[in-house]
């Protein structure tokens, strides 16, 4: 039909909830490896990776063919973990193969928030605490519990009356460790500060408060979320920043190859809080959804078969996108996780426009919820070199255009 796109196009507008008054509204028709194509015909080099999501490119073969399977063996048959269904087995055991000892148990559920809000209720609920704290300009996610958990009293405040006797530390101030007390139940972080624009740990950061939690005998939860599965260069980010195991890690976004999935992990002996005072303290009806578990199951396999390509080489195809950009007279500081990157232009404005500028020239960008002077680059690991180097012409001439 010559004007279906069109007609999609007032549907949405018109029936498909939207959260910011100036949505990106292209219409997809197909994604393939590092591209999206549109249905007026154009074809976009994706950036972003639907924010961390699509770590392995649009349309891997081994997920897609993994999800067929499943769906025709079976979908959903019960709510979570009453049931013994292979793909989430399958997918727990060698995700826990991978992680140290402690992590050995997976609790899977929907989305970052989810896996968040699980992870926080059950280290209150193993430590009798009530006190959480989290970090400035942290991001866990819009349900309500990890609204609480933001410091932005912009998007707090209209939401109010929201979780107490949560508190803030300065992400990287070894100063306000002191603010961890024997009241406080857990830390929740960030390893690399996602939304508030890649902030990196400095060295020595996270080890002192791993000794702050254990002294006080607080939880040390790592949200993972977006750096999981080689975003940073390593398979998890806290392999990389001080080798500090958390006490709970979570996930989602790319861990379910394209699929919505989340998780927190904790030990087995954690883990069994949830079975008493009161049971089913946790429960979810989808959570581990086999067809999400099988997605999941060949994108970690596909990922691990494929580490040297995809994780190890994510820092130096890193250094390509930075070295590239950082001569720019605009760009004031690139802060760089492997594959997840800030380009700082110090300038709202500016950092504003050069993604419509971008996507004009068919390449996806995006902006931070926390850093209005930086625009990201996340794109799939997969990218190419010449790819990268495509690409930071594309953003030298659109900053070219700014200055
Ligand atoms: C670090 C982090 N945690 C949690 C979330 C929330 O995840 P979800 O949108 O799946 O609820 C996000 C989403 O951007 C995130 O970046």
């Amino acid at each position: 039909m010559k004007n279906e796109p069109f007609i999609l196009r007032d549907l949405f507008f018109k029936h498909v909830a939207q959260t910011s008054s100036l949505p990106l509204g292209l219409e997809i028709r197909e994604a393939k490896g590092v591209y999206l194509y549109s249905a007026d015909g154009r074809k976009f080099l994706d950036l972003i990776s639907g924010v961390s999501v699509s770590n392995l490119g649009h349309g891997n073969k081994e997920v897609a063919e993994a999800v067929k399977r499943q769906i025709d063996k079976y979908a959903h048959i019960m709510v979570y973990g009453e049931m013994i269904e292979s793909p989430q087995v399958e997918h727990a055991s060698l995700l826990a193969s991978i992680l140290p000892p402690s992590l050995n148990s997976v609790y899977y559920v929907n989305s970052g928030s989810e896996a968040n809000e699980g992870a926080v209720k059950l280290a209150k609920r193993v430590t009798g605490r009530r006190e959480v704290l989290s970090c400035n300009n942290c991001y866990h996610g819009s349900s309500q519990g990890c609204l609480s958990l933001m410091s932005s009293e912009e998007f707090k405040r209209p939401f109010r009356p929201l979780l107490p006797m949560i508190g803030h530390i300065r992400f990287n101030s070894t100063e306000d460790l002191c603010l961890i007390t024997d009241k406080t139940a857990c830390v929740i972080i960030e390893p690399v500060q996602g939304e508030g624009g890649v902030q990196i740990p400095k060295p020595g950061y996270l080890a002192a408060l791993r000794k702050k939690c254990d002294e006080t005998g607080a939880f040390l939860i790592y949200d993972e979320v977006q750096t999981g599965f080689g975003r940073t260069g390593k398979m998890f980010a806290f392999e990389k920043y001080d080798g500090v195991v958390p006490d709970i890690l979570t996930l989602a976004k790319a861990l379910g190859g394209g699929m919505p999935m989340g998780a927190f992990v904790a030990s087995g002996e954690l883990m069994k809080a949830w079975q008493s005072d009161p049971p089913l303290g946790h429960i979810t009806t989808f959570g581990g959804h086999p067809v999400c578990c099988a997605a999941a199951l060949a994108s970690l396999r596909y990922m691990l078969a494929h580490k040297k390509e995809l994780v190890d080489d994510a820092e130096r195809k890193s250094a390509l996108f930075v070295d590239g950009l950082k001569d720019h007279p605009l760009v004031k500081e690139i802060r760089a996780a492997g594959l997840l990157i800030a380009v700082d232009l110090h300038d709202c404005d500016k950092a504003k426009k050069i993604l419509y500028l971008l996507l004009d020239e068919g390449v996806i960008t995006d902006w931070f919820l926390f850093q209005p002077t930086s625009f990201r680059i996340a794109p799939p690991l997969i990218i190419s070199d010449s790819e990268i180097v495509y690409a930071v012409k594309k953003i030298r001439e659109a900053l070219d255009k700014l200055a």
